[in-house]
């Protein structure tokens, strides 16, 4: 089973972590408009007039009927706690001047686990924020009872499935290409002019498009950045169970760099093909965080943890350094974790890297030991002989 996305109760004991406020140099132009938040919207009318020049169209229910086939179970692409999903076509048909392409139309399940405060948190944010790395939002239908959103339609489904639900194993490139794209759309969003804290990156919310390029989809938990001199927002503890960051939960106190931990979440979860918590595995094995932390930060035993469906299709010198990484974004204290201009900038080389991973040899004395399978077949392990590859930061032992 999923994670299920949880609101969680939490005390005030724990310490207070400060967000750094470090920039990076090539922040984005600042622009002369302020970016719409909720307290400017009470109404439909004031969605549609605040959201003009945003390029949203305002859809009647008969529109999104007639683009999904009447909302067919041959059209459901899914269901999350917002409601079920459909796939459709927005066309001539629909509307007279409309472009034809396929969309995904989302419905709010009045009975479900969210609500029109995280509908409108989605238009309002996606509507605004634009990115390559974000799923585009295409429209939304605002009238009575009815909230539903149209969005670009994406091919290949969210990466959870893949991942999980092994469709087929993910190839190590495709893998890295998907934590790049991902991790660029979470820095877009930390560093934009209003920064955004997205609060709810885990692997069902990654959408990868036909080239499996990768969107971050499900705005309905952003929250807006501290402002002025504050260090964090104090919000209700709200997120996925195995996602969130660990002060977080203690302190309800939200960072960036609770995005960062989440983030350090997927990569393990794209390095060792396990989800984030899984209550079908032994005890010790549950918590994926837990588990991986003794490998990820020993060079000498990353090996053990990488997906067995990779086989040796990897590159041994990009799991180290993917390892380290997350191993950096998983650091218990929020203020040691790299921002995401830092990841992109460390997983950005790793594309590049075509070193396999049985051609990667350990020194052991007289024999020469050789990984297969992601096992070590011969001899005890003594030192990496290549010792460049391990990465600055990771701690040898
Ligand atoms: N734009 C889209 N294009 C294609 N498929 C989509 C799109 N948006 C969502 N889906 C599919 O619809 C399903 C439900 O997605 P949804 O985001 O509602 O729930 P979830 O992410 O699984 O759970 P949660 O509510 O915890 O975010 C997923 O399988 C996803 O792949
Ligand atoms: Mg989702």
């Amino acid at each position: 089973m999923p994670p299920k996305r949880t609101t969680w109760h939490y005390s005030l004991f724990a310490s207070c972590f400060r967000a750094s406020t470090r920039r990076r140099t090539t922040r984005p132009e600042k622009s002369a408009v302020r970016r719409l938040s909720f307290s400017d919207v009470s109404s439909p009318e004031d969605l549609s007039l605040s959201l003009m020049g945003c390029d949203l169209l305002a859809f009647t229910l008969g529109e999104l009927e007639m683009a999904t086939n009447g909302f067919s179970d041959a059209n459901f692409l899914g269901e999350g706690g917002f409601g079920p999903v459909y796939k459709g076509v927005v066309d001539e048909k629909v509307r007279v001047g409309l472009e034809a392409r396929p969309v995904a139309v989302k419905l709010l399940d009045l009975d479900g686990a969210q609500g029109h405060k995280e509908w409108l948190a989605e238009v309002i944010f996606l509507g605004q924020l634009k990115h390559p790395h974000l799923v585009k939002l295409i429209g939304y239908c605002y009238k009575h009872e009815h909230r539903l959103l149209v969005y670009e339609f994406m091919a290949k489904g969210c990466l959870e499935n893949h991942l999980f639900k092994k469709i087929a194993s993910l190839a190590w490139s495709t893998r890295l290409k998907i934590a790049l794209g991902a991790a660029k759309g979470l820095e877009f969003l930390h560093q934009t002019e209003q920064p955004v804290i997205y609060r709810d990156f885990k692997a069902s919310n990654i959408l990868l498009d036909s080239d499996y390029n990768a969107k971050l989809s499900d705005f309905g938990l952003a929250k807006d950045g501290p402002k002025g001199d504050k260090s964090h927002v104090s919000t209700r503890v709200m997120g996925t169970e195995g996602y969130a960051a660990p002060e977080y939960i203690m302190t309800g106190h939200l960072t960036a760099k609770s995005d960062v931990y989440s983030f350090g979440v997927v990569l393990l979860e794209l390095l060792t093909g396990r989800r984030s918590v899984d209550t079908s595995r032994p005890s010790r094995e549950q918590n994926l965080v837990d588990w991986a932390r003794p490998y990820i930060t020993d060079a000498r035993k990353i090996a053990r943890i990488i997906d067995p469906t990779l086989g040796d299709q990897y590159s041994m010198t990009g799991a180290l350094k993917a390892a380290a990484i997350a191993n950096q974004c998983l650091s218990q204290n929020a203020k040691s974790r790299p921002q995401m201009s830092a990841v992109v900038e460390a997983l950005e080389p790793l594309l590049g890297l075509n070193d396999e991973a049985a051609t990667f040899v350990y020194d052991v004395g007289e024999n020469v030991e050789t990984k297969e399978n992601g096992e070590f077949k011969h001899g005890r392990r003594r030192k990496l002989r290549r010792r460049a590859l391990v990465p600055k930061g990771l701690k040898r032992k």
